[in-house]
């Protein structure tokens, strides 16, 4: 089976999906994603976009500007017609779940180099738009308890997280995305492409728009539990409404070496699991037990961890629960930090946080033989992928 390595990837600025406030409420979501892609060729001259077997790209609600947007911002953006996309939608996953198609593709043999991305405008298409639920799935389940921010209630619930608990946890994420911010660790990454700020003052966004500098945990104490009485999930531990596009190039091994390209982590392994979609966020502990059960690891072999911190309850229950790490200030998890801090558009998420944990192992975790990425998704689909080093 052949070998398939990250030869870069980048993503835009992870911003608030607001109609006033969104420093890309005047941006598609297909010029997002156009522009992560056009980076990616310029970034590696090598690479053509004549040369990509296809593209795959992640959207969790794939209606209105979202519609077969893989499709239509590939074309928008100039890219060549021969080249085919292929839409995914796996709810929060589908970014990741890009990436494993391509990946496993490559290991196949069925083509040399592809493209991976997500890509998710929450202000522009929201949640659960044009959502019509399936009667059966209605008597199986009570609508009630689907709502992501009612799930991450139950979750707290059942897996005894507290309120403080998950609030230091978005404390730390905060804090830790904005030390790597100031440390220029994202620059890498981010492709600066022009938004507006509140006041309407143009400029090319190259910075996440969520974090919170003056993050207080005093402060987020007083904040309010729109989802329970008396809950633990506010605003604060919750990811917050974002857009973003990210995209990976990932290619055969043997191709990357005829090219002269360097690499650092390869694809090792992936899983999908499936749980109850009432407690979705809880996806990632049985997504990630099988994976080191497939891969015979354990937790101690995992160098670094990137989990899309969808809510801090449930983060906080998969860490425990997996036995990575009881509370925050985390040693090897999210160490750029979480989505409480740098948001989570949807479909953008899996394959943003393969971006970053790639960067991360390229950088702070030089030490690390193997990273994994890991998500939960509405409705109950969560993926876990590996990620080994493979230096060149
Ligand atoms: C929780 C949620 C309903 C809150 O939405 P909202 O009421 O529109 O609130 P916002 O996110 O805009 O935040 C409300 C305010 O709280 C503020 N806030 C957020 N975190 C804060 C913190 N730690 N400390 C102080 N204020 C905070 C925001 O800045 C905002 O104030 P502003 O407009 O003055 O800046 C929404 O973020 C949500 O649904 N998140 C989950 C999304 C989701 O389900 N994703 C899928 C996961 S699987």
């Amino acid at each position: 089976m052949k070998e398939c390595v990250v030869v870069d990837g980048v993503r835009s600025a992870n911003v608030r999906a607001h109609k006033e406030k969104g420093w890309f409420r005047n941006v598609r979501p297909d010029h997002m994603l156009i522009k992560v892609y056009e980076s990616l060729f310029a970034r590696n001259p090598k690479v053509k976009p004549e040369d990509v077997e296809a593209v795959f790209c992640g959207s969790a609600n794939q209606a209105g500007m979202q519609n077969d947007i893989a499709r239509l911002a590939w074309l928008a953006g100039g890219f060549p017609e021969s080249v085919a996309t292929n839409g995914v939608n796996q709810q929060c996953p589908s970014g990741m779940a890009a990436a494993e198609h391509a990946a496993r593709a490559i290991m196949c043999g069925e083509g040399d180099i592809y493209i991976a991305s997500g890509v998710e405008d929450m202000e522009k298409v929201p949640m659960g738009f044009a959502m019509d639920f399936p009667p059966k799935f209605m008597e199986r389940y009570n609508l009630a308890e689907i709502p992501m921010g009612n799930t991450a209630e139950k979750v707290a619930e059942l897996w005894k997280v507290n309120r403080k608990d998950a609030e230091t946890m978005a404390y730390w994420s905060n804090k830790k995305a904005a030390a790597a911010r100031d440390a220029g660790k994202f620059a890498n990454e981010i492709v600066p492409i022009e938004g507006e700020k509140e006041d309407g003052t143009k400029f090319m966004v190259n910075v996440d728009q969520w974090i919170r500098d003056n993050v207080s945990i005093e402060e987020m104490a007083t904040m309010k539990t729109p989802f329970k009485e008396g809950g633990v999930v506010s605003a604060a531990v919750s990811s917050p409404l974002t857009a973003g596009a990210a995209a990976l190039l990932l290619m055969s091994r043997d191709k990357a070496d005829e090219l002269g390209l360097t690499y650092h982590i390869k694809y090792a392994g992936g899983v999908m699991a499936g749980c109850d979609p009432t407690v979705m966020g809880i996806g990632p502990i049985y997504a990630a037990q099988k994976l080191l059960k497939r891969t015979g690891l354990t937790v101690k072999d995992i160098g670094v961890w990137e989990l899309n911190e969808a809510f801090g309850s449930q983060a906080l229950a998969c860490l425990r629960e997996l036995g990575i790490a009881e509370n925050a200030p985390f040693e090897n998890v999210n160490v750029w930090g979480g989505a409480l801090a740098l948001g989570h558009p949807l479909g953008e998420s899996g394959a943003r946080i393969i971006v970053t944990l790639n960067n991360i192992m390229k950088t702070d975790f030089k030490h690390a033989k193997y990273g994994v990425a890991m998500l939960c998704g509405g409705f109950g689909n969560a993926n876990a992928s590996l990620w080994q080093r493979v230096d060149k």
